[in-house]
């Protein structure tokens, strides 16, 4: 499908829109009562992605939508899911950015088995962090991510910041055929797991080709923005309204800043408080920005058409989310010190890396698919990469020495990158650059084992994958 948004939106109205997704929302209740915890079912179904002259797509989703149910829980709640794997490969559910037990961060063959076809699996744990979060499968996640199952999983401060609306975008990047079908021919091309990853031509906020909110002149929102794409990084900005990011990655910025130009990376997550500046009757709007071979294509994601008017004048500067309970960097002289060397790629000049016990020529490596490496070790060592001890703060120097960029992601701990002039914000995910440095400092406070990989998931995929120890 090489349809530009432009021309869609010439050629389709709205209505084509309103169809939805659905109906499993019953079955889901149904299944629920019978079973101790809610239901997660992950199985195949139809979504509406694309306007209604184009059909269906069939899709793998969480309870038959896309994105999958919203799950919103307080801070300090417990979170109970039973997972019903109703997909045809098996599957495990992980839960992005949460500090969690580390028996329930769903990763296959570290931390549980996977969950078979037919099978399930309770998660149960407890939500130590406010913040905007999501959960994935960690199976294949390059294929059951790309087919659409991921969701949104918000968890609210005790004193939340005060607005007129709390709304949540998830941002999807689409490979569609010209039936608006998943591509599926070009699942595990090695040509994306090599470049940058699967890159779509059909972008879906709230699994809508068109999304569309509709909102009130100096109204004020929160929106929790979410990328759940395989690879596509969102350059975004917003016409019509004022912004702050008061998040990142679901944790508080000490000061909100003002939004201009934002950057998410595959995984990434921002909250930003926005007053409507647009007049009414005119239209507020989300807009991704594509660098081109021939200049910038700028496209509108989100419509807020403005009717009416919700206060005289806009609200002053948002005052700052309340803080998590996550433990300051310890003395970063006295911490410990590690390297992490991204290697490989396309125009890369990895000639080898060491997989499986022995060392493996590139071409050796292409041939199992594994085109990536960390401190010349392709996909998941045998050992953990670094045992560290409960409450260690730990400094990671990572050196991307390959032509892409890549979407740094610790499991089960937050760090704040460290720079020449003080520590950054807390993140989950970093986008690290092609050619650049970045060093980042964290507590190991959550024993267990946890992945550190890139997010660009073809990339974690081909061997940009790695995990350490935390003792217990
Ligand atoms: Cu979003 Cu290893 O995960
Ligand atoms: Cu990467």
């Amino acid at each position: 499908m090489r349809v530009t948004r432009r021309e869609f939106l010439k050629s389709t109205t709205c209505a084509a829109f309103a169809a939805g997704i659905g109906g499993g929302a019953g079955m889901l209740a149904a299944r629920a009562a019978e079973a101790a915890a809610p239901v997660l079912r992950a199985g195949e179904s139809l979504a509406r992605l694309a306007p209604g002259d184009y059909p269906e797509t069939r899709v793998w989703s969480y309870g038959n939508s896309v994105p999958g149910p919203m799950i919103r829980l307080r801070q300090g709640d417990r979170l109970t899911r039973r997972f019903e794997n109703a997909l045809p490969q098996p599957s495990t559910v992980h839960w992005h950015g949460i500090r969690i037990d580390n028996a329930m961060d769903g990763v296959p063959g570290v931390t549980q088995d996977a969950v078979p076809v037919g099978g399930s699996f309770d998660y149960d744990f407890v939500l130590p962090d406010a913040g905007t979060y999501w959960y994935h499968p960690h199976n294949r996640t390059w294929e059951q991510l790309a087919r659409g199952l991921y969701g949104p999983l918000i968890v609210e401060e005790d004193d939340p910041p005060e607005v007129d609306r709390d709304e949540v975008l998830v941002l999807d990047d689409w490979r569609l055929t010209d039936q608006a079908q998943i591509h599926e021919d070009s699942l595990g091309a090695m040509h994306d797991w090599a470049h940058a990853g699967r890159i779509g031509n059909w972008i879906t906020v709230n699994g809508k080709g068109e999304s569309r909110l509709s909102v009130k002149r100096n109204e004020r929102l929160r929106l929790r923005l979410i990328n759940a794409a395989n690879a596509r990084i969102f350059y975004l900005s917003l016409e019509g309204a004022t912004a702050w990011t008061v998040a990142l990655d679901g944790q508080p910025l000490e000061t909100p800043v003002p939004a201009e130009r934002l950057s998410l990376g595959p995984a990434q997550r921002v909250d930003l408080i926005v007053d409507v500046t647009a007049a009414d009757g005119g239209e507020a709007l989300l807009i991704s920005h594509e660098q081109k071979r021939d200049g910038e294509e700028r496209y509108a994601i989100t419509g807020f058409p403005v009717s009416g008017t919700a206060r005289g004048a806009a609200l002053p500067a948002p005052e700052p989310l309340p803080p998590n309970p996550i433990p300051a960097l310890g003395d970063l002289n006295a911490a410990r010190k590690e390297v992490l060397r991204m290697e490989g790629g396309a125009m890369g000049r990895m000639q080898g890396a060491m997989m499986g016990g022995g060392f493996m020529h590139m071409r050796d490596l292409v041939g199992r698919g594994k085109v990536w490496a960390f401190n010349g070790q392709a996909d998941m060592p045998d050992e953990p990469w670094i045992t560290v001890a409960r409450g260690e703060t730990v400094r990671i120097a990572m050196t991307n020495d390959t032509a892409w960029p890549h979407a740094m992601h610790l499991h089960g701990h937050h760090f704040r990158q460290i720079g020449t002039t003080g520590t950054g914000p807390l993140r989950d995910t970093l986008l690290v650059g092609q050619g650049e440095t970045a060093e980042i400092g964290f507590v190991a406070d959550n024993p267990g084992d946890w992945l550190f990989h890139c997010h660009m998931v073809e990339h974690s995929a081909g061997g940009m994958m790695t995990w350490l120890r935390v003792e217990g």
